[in-house]
């Protein structure tokens, strides 16, 4: 196809991460993590779009079944023309759900991952000829100075970020602050944020959301240990080790971890690292909000809540937030 709706890339240059450092530091922590941020090679990436259309991963569906329902409204409230950014963008697909009801002027895709940000950017210039599309090859957990240069980035034109998934779940409440920080800072006073975040619920629901009967959060949490041996030079025996996620009540979130079904010396490249029976690897949290308590992480932040729209059976919620201009240091 004749790319006539250009893409203007800027490339920050973002620093990629040490996986083996990051893995051989997490596993000599106590207890033991390795970095979430790792889950996303190429089969991860696939297992993970499955597990968004596992029955029991309530999430992804009720999310988009919100953003559609209500888009007219979520236009309403954020106006036409804004300069809409993405942190984090993927495969860019919740966004086109909003495009024709909210019009804005540029859509700003952000992702680490370089090439797949280019042919994600440029497949949504290709389907709306209308919308000016730039792309930032950038690391979204560094504050971000917008290039400039932007066109949509007229000072009287409005900043609205989206960050959808619940992937504000995945941070630490305190790293989540900061994170909503420096996004109140990059959409400056007036600016905005429509955020996704799962909810609170009955234990049992979100129980099985991270245990599939597939296996395919399994399979995905233990593709780590997969990836770790082919990259990494590792020794895993990954049928010795099992998923398991549960929801922790006292702290509000879902872990997953790795257990070491046996006593086991693991060795990555030359380091070895022993496992006693029954010993954990941290590997995510997903933490879960009320929208009370969601809206005042928020209000730390240097946002003003604004709006919240949920699904029927309060499974999930989308907040629409503004910047104010008291924004305080994190
Ligand atoms: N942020 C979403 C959540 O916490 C999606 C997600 C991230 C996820 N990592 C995951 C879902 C691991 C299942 C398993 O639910």
């Amino acid at each position: 196809m004749l790319a006539n709706n250009a893409v203007q890339f800027h490339d920050y240059e973002p620093e990629l991460a040490e996986f083996g450092e990051e893995v051989i530091n997490g596993l000599n922590q106590i207890p033991r993590t390795i970095p979430p941020k790792f889950f996303y090679d190429q089969t991860g990436s696939e297992i993970f779009d499955a597990i968004c259309e596992t029955d029991e991963y309530y999430v992804t569906r009720t999310e988009i079944n919100i953003l559609e329902t209500y888009q007219e409204d979520i236009a309403k409230h954020i106006g036409p023309g804004c300069l809409l950014i993405e942190p984090g963008s993927g495969s860019s697909q919740k966004v086109r759900i909003l495009l024709d009801a909210l019009k804005p002027h540029t859509y700003l895709p952000m992702d680490i991952s370089r090439d797949y940000l280019k042919l994600a950017a440029q497949d949504v210039a290709n389907e709306y000829p209308w919308l000016d599309v730039q792309a930032a090859c950038i690391d979204y957990t560094v504050p971000i100075d917008l290039p400039a240069n932007l066109p949509g980035n007229a000072p009287n034109s409005r900043k609205i970020a989206f960050f959808p998934g619940s992937s504000i779940g995945n941070f630490e409440p305190g790293q989540a602050r900061t994170f909503l920080h420096n996004i109140a800072n990059m959409v400056q006073p007036g600016g905005g944020l429509l955020i996704g975040v799962d909810l609170k619920k009955n234990p049992d629901l979100l129980h099985a959301a991270y245990n599939d009967a597939n296996g395919s959060t399994a399979a995905f949490n233990l593709n780590l240990l997969t990836r770790i041996n082919r990259e990494l030079n590792g020794n895993f025996d990954v049928n010795a080790f099992s998923h398991h996620a549960f929801y922790n009540e006292k702290k509000g979130r879902i872990e997953m971890h790795l257990v070491s079904e046996q006593t086991q010396n693991i060795k990555i490249d030359n380091q070895e690292f022993q496992f006693t029976a029954g010993e954990h690897i941290h590997t995510e949290s997903s933490y879960k909000y009320h929208i009370e308590e969601f809206q005042q992480l928020a209000r730390q932040a240097g946002f003003k809540p604004v709006k919240v729209w949920t699904d029927k059976d309060h499974l999930f919620s989308v907040h629409f937030l503004e910047a104010t201009d008291k924004n305080l240091a994190p």
